[in-house]
């Protein structure tokens, strides 16, 4: 697929990642056979209601899942490198919007970048409102370093019913790019899910799914391609890149 004829050299493309990304890194996604919501309900630990209910079991699990990002195995893979590269020489606008809140994009070097669901080595404390990175395990009994207050602190992420982050800078990107591309989700949770239309509607882009398989909204995609992250990515971005030389 030359993916260059959708979108030439300073047009605006905003990218959509999800938890498939991330696999080929080592980390599990959500809905996959050995997804995470396989094994833990997520009404107990990705809801304001989970937490208010049980914020040991919700402080566990986030830790137990913020050490293993932090374990030296874990690392950016081909399709965040491709990713980075792409944001650094695109001459363009370019977003790239994450569902996902490991640090991989960061560490594989991209900058145009928004975590719309939250970032898993950042707290939040629901008293003062400040946001602080944080590497360590947080307890009921943390005290925020900003207001001292203690009981108060969370994980910086979005759960189910929250407002996701950066919902006006997404949404003027949408509105402007010429091509769209989904890569590693299931298209299950809105608002992300519902960018491809925004997409479409607004700004008649190109749109393409690059995925391990199908999506609950491939159909609406006007291209796919379907394999793993590690593969798919780096062979779109060349080709993007590629018509970047060619000059069209
Ligand atoms: N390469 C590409 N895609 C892959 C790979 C891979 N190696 N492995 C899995 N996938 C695809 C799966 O086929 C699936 O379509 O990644 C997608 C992962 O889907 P989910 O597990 O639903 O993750 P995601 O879409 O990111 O979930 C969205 O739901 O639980 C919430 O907040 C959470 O951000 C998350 C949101």
């Amino acid at each position: 697929m030359a993916s260059g004829a959708y979108c030439r050299p300073g047009e605006a493309i905003v990218i959509l990642t999800g938890a498939g990304i991330s696999r080929e890194s080592g980390l599990a996604t959500f809905r996959d056979a050995d997804g995470i919501w396989k094994k833990v309900r997520l009404e107990d630990v990705a809801t304001p209601e989970g937490f208010a209910r049980d914020p040991d079991r919700v402080h566990e699990f986030y830790n137990q899942r913020r050490r293993e990002l932090q374990s030296p195995h874990i690392r950016p893979n081909a399709a965040h490198l491709a990713l980075a590269e792409l944001d650094q020489r695109w001459p363009g606008d370019f977003l790239l919007v994450t569902q996902n809140i490991d640090d991989l994009h960061e560490r594989a070097g991209s900058r145009r970048l928004v975590h719309m669901h939250g970032e898993l080595l950042k707290a939040t404390c629901q008293s003062c409102q400040a946001v602080f990175p944080w590497t360590t395990d947080l307890q009921r009994a943390t005290p925020c370093p900003s207001c001292a207050r203690t009981g108060y602190l969370r994980p910086h992420i979005v759960w189910f019913g929250e407002c996701p982050f950066h919902l006006d800078e997404i949404g003027d990107a949408l509105a402007r790019c010429r091509l769209f591309v989904s890569i590693g989700t299931s298209g299950n949770v809105y608002p992300a899910a519902g960018f491809v239309e925004v997409a479409r509607r607004q700004a008649r882009a190109r749109t393409v799914e690059l995925n391990l398989e199908p999506s609950q909204g491939a159909s609406r995609f006007d291209e796919a391609v379907y394999g793993p992250a590690t593969e798919v990515v780096p062979a779109f971005c060349r080709s993007l890149l590629a018509s970047l030389e060619a000059g069209h």
